[in-house]
């Protein structure tokens, strides 16, 4: 039996779309590798590993091995006033993972509840430390941290995706998005505008939240690493946590292991999601320091106010220890030096091209921006013609494949991408934003 195209055209919500006059979607059956497998027997090469996450390519055997056995033990049980061997090992690889001074762990279900629960952690801190006038978050332009309302109060109030909202949401601080370049020159006036705003407003900021090096969603933007230390120093001087939302850019996607490595800082707090799971079940991980839980459990309520029915949902830990065992060996490394290399030879030709204004390229992630946005569409028909999966949003595209993605692959992708910047693909109507 096929899937009912048309029911679900009627009747379901895709991500960041109308179903007013919804955007065509394409069935997938199957997945193995890095190859999508459509309905019609059409395989695409997969050039976003399903936003981000499946850094192993699919049906990968040790992930699926560990699904498996999990599930013939239990799928789920609750976690209030219950433990079990997935999460309590999954906890230690992340300790070991991590520098050793982050080492509490909250299990949440998607990466934005993971946001939340990091401003969670930050505002109890400040209220059981009696400093309740710190209970607002600084964040900056152009950042992305999710779609559930604290995080969307975090996100860039002007060009983000939920603009329609803001006389909604909670009224942050926001420093402008650094323009130093992570392959430029550094720019003393980025750190002239931050240090203006911890100086004017530190008694009212409970935390600094920021994606470190890789602004993703909110415009795919690689950042100087001194901007990064800034931010640590400043948050040192005047007071202020700082989290490091590494949800797209942990283990191993930008070539460290952690995005904060490229300046070689600690947050108090960091988000993890994505290829924590490997791609296969949503889990994410809101990982603090001692200093933050001690602080937390000072307070009058020194319970962290936080409990989904599906944390730490068993097959889910289960699956992400198999992923992280996989990170820690080590391979990765390799494998994004790799991408790396073969992105900036191969994408720098598209930078010649009419409406191309720029080509960055870190890790495993190279971006092509174009003068307008793009017909999202339009362009992912081009994309589908040519046998690959790349999903672009705003005036960008981009390629962040799996890890395990062979040198041919990869080279079918890039000449994709060259393929079809030559094509009429963007409008100047604004595009409804989608990542
Ligand atoms: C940096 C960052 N934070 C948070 C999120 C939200 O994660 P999720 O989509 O799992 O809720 C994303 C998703 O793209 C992200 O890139």
């Amino acid at each position: 039996m096929s899937i009912d195209l048309q029911f679900d055209h009627d009747h379901i919500w895709h991500p960041y779309t109308s179903l007013k006059k919804p955007l065509p979607v394409y069935p997938v059956v199957s997945a193995k590798g890095c190859q999508l497998m459509l309905e019609n027997g059409q395989e695409l090469i997969d050039g976003t590993a399903s936003w981000w996450s499946a850094v192993h390519g699919y049906n990968h055997p040790a992930l699926n091995e560990a699904v498996t056995n999990q599930l013939s033990k239990m799928s789920h049980v609750m976690f209030g006033g219950i433990t079990h061997q997935p999460a309590v090992d999954l906890a230690k690889q992340l300790c070991q993972m991590l520098p050793c001074s982050l080492d509490k762990v909250f299990f949440a279900d998607s990466g934005s509840i993971a946001v939340e629960v990091a401003l969670k952690m930050a505002l109890q801190y400040r209220l059981s430390q009696g400093q309740s006038q710190k209970n607002r978050i600084l964040s900056l332009q152009k950042a992305y941290h999710g779609d559930t309302f604290a995080a969307m109060s975090v996100c860039d109030p002007h060009d983000g995706m939920h603009q329609i909202f803001s006389s909604q949401l909670i009224q942050q601080l926001f420093a402008p998005a650094p323009v130093s370049r992570f392959d430029g020159a550094w720019h003393e006036s980025d750190a002239q505008h931050l240090r203006e705003l911890f100086q004017q407003y530190h008694h009212e900021i409970a935390a600094m939240i920021i994606e470190p090096i890789l602004q993703g969603a909110g415009g795919m933007r690689m950042y100087h690493p001194n901007y990064l230390r800034l931010c640590r120093e400043l948050c040192d001087e005047f007071d202020v946590l700082l989290i490091a939302d590494e949800i797209a850019t942990g283990f191993g996607r930008t070539g460290k292991l952690f995005a904060c490595e490229h300046a070689g800082i600690t947050p108090d707090i960091i988000c993890l999601g994505k290829a924590l799971s490997g791609g296969y079940i949503t889990l994410a991980a809101t990982v603090c320091s001692s200093k933050v839980a001690e602080g937390i459990g000072q307070g009058k309520a020194p319970a962290l106010m936080h409990g989904p029915t599906f944390m730490a949902n068993p097959l889910a830990c289960a699956v992400a220890l198999a992923s992280t065992r996989l990170i820690a060996t080590g391979n990765w490394q390799q494998q994004v030096t790799a991408i790396e290399r073969q992105l900036h030879l191969e994408l720098a030709a598209i930078r010649e091209l009419p409406h191309v204004v720029d080509v960055r390229v870190l890790g495993a992630i190279g971006v092509v921006e174009l003068d307008a946005n793009i017909d999202v569409a339009k362009a992912q028909r081009f994309f589908v013609e040519l046998g690959v999966w790349i999903r672009p949003f705003g005036a960008l595209l981009y390629i962040m494949p799996p890890f395990v993605i062979t040198q041919a692959e990869l080279r079918t992708l890039t000449s994709a991408l060259y393929q079809v910047c030559q094509q009429p693909i963007t409008h100047q109507a604004a595009a409804l934003p989608g990542a």
